[in-house]
């Protein structure tokens, strides 16, 4: 990934990071529905890039309630495997570049603690949040600390989301999250194409409100899957419909036949103003006289 355009971004879509349109619309639904149920809590991110997820959790912070980020920015990791990641993936951001985006969009910066995940119950008090989004190193060993630190952080019923769950470069997130779900009590939500959403307590209501929503939007698809006896929701942005190749032909030959259709019949319009006209008139009776002077000769 390139770095970002210079300038002060005027949307989410302007700052460069990984958070796809669907995530965002529900990690909207999920912060608004905790909203209306009165269910309060803080937010915490693991691993904020650039900021473009924290940017949209930040909107959703009320009053009492803090967000925490966690990332290394521009410090040292702490293992090889973790430094490597950094260079090969994330060796040009800044804190100073986060927190900037953050500040385009926000009027206070949130907690940040700058360092690795592993440290974040330093910081973060257990069963005090009601959203984790975890997103920071793809390593198992790093992934599976942060689940666990999540669970500790989140109040029952709190939701978590971790990225990379499926991607083809991330087995060790693949790993660590499944073994949550299928050893850790971890009850999947739901899925998107890079995200799974799950809690620790009961995903049966969260599930119900959430497919009577998808039910009723349009440009998102979804359907319902068993996995290890559980509900599971997949949810993916419906592909916008591939125009008809031979209607849209037979449009456009249409489209020619009438234009066609509309200079023919101007010029049979022009044709008939110049055959009434004195002048043509002239012309034909100039040009009939020699013809039937020799037609008469040759009687
Ligand atoms: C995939 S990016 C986060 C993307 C971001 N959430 C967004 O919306 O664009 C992963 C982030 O995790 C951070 N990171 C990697 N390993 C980490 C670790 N051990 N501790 C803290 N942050 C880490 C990186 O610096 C990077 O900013």
């Amino acid at each position: 990934m390139t770095s970002q355009e210079p300038g002060r971004p005027a949307s989410l879509d302007d700052v460069k990071g990984w958070f796809p349109e669907t995530d965002q619309r529900l990690f909207t639904w999920f912060l608004e529905r905790q909203d209306q149920l009165g269910e309060s809590g803080d937010l915490v991110e693991l691993g904020s890039y650039l900021g473009k997820s924290a940017i949209l959790m930040g909107r959703h912070l009320r009053d009492g309630e803090t967000f925490t980020v966690c990332d290394l920015f521009d410090s040292d990791a702490s293992d090889d495997p973790n430094r490597a990641e950094m260079a090969r993936s994330y060796a040009t951001l800044t804190r100073a570049a986060f927190e900037e985006n953050y500040r385009a969009f926000h009027d206070r910066l949130p907690e940040i603690v700058q360092g690795p995940t592993s440290s974040i119950l330093d910081h973060v008090q257990p069963e005090s949040c009601r959203f984790v989004h975890v997103d920071a190193s793809h390593l198992y060993e790093h992934v599976r600390g942060d689940i666990r630190a999540a669970q500790v952080m989140l109040r029952p019923g709190g939701v978590i989301v971790c990225d990379d769950y499926r991607s083809e470069h991330t087995p060790g997130v693949s790993a660590a999250v499944w073994e949550a779900v299928i050893t850790g009590g971890l009850r999947p939500v739901c899925i998107t194409p890079m995200k799974l959403y799950g809690t620790w307590g009961d995903s049966g209501p969260v599930q119900d409100d959430l497919l009577n929503w998808l039910e009723k939007q349009e440009d998102v698809w979804h359907e319902v899957q068993q996995v290890a006896g559980r509900r599971l929701v997949r949810v993916k942005k419906k592909r916008a419909k591939k125009p008809d190749k031979h209607k849209e032909k037979v449009r456009r030959l249409e489209e020619r036949l009438a234009a066609t259709e509309e200079s023919l019949a101007e010029t049979r319009h022009l044709l008939a103003s110049v055959r009434g006209s004195v002048s043509f008139r002239v012309g034909r009776a100039v040009t009939a006289l020699p013809r039937a002077m020799r037609g008469g000769r040759r009687r």
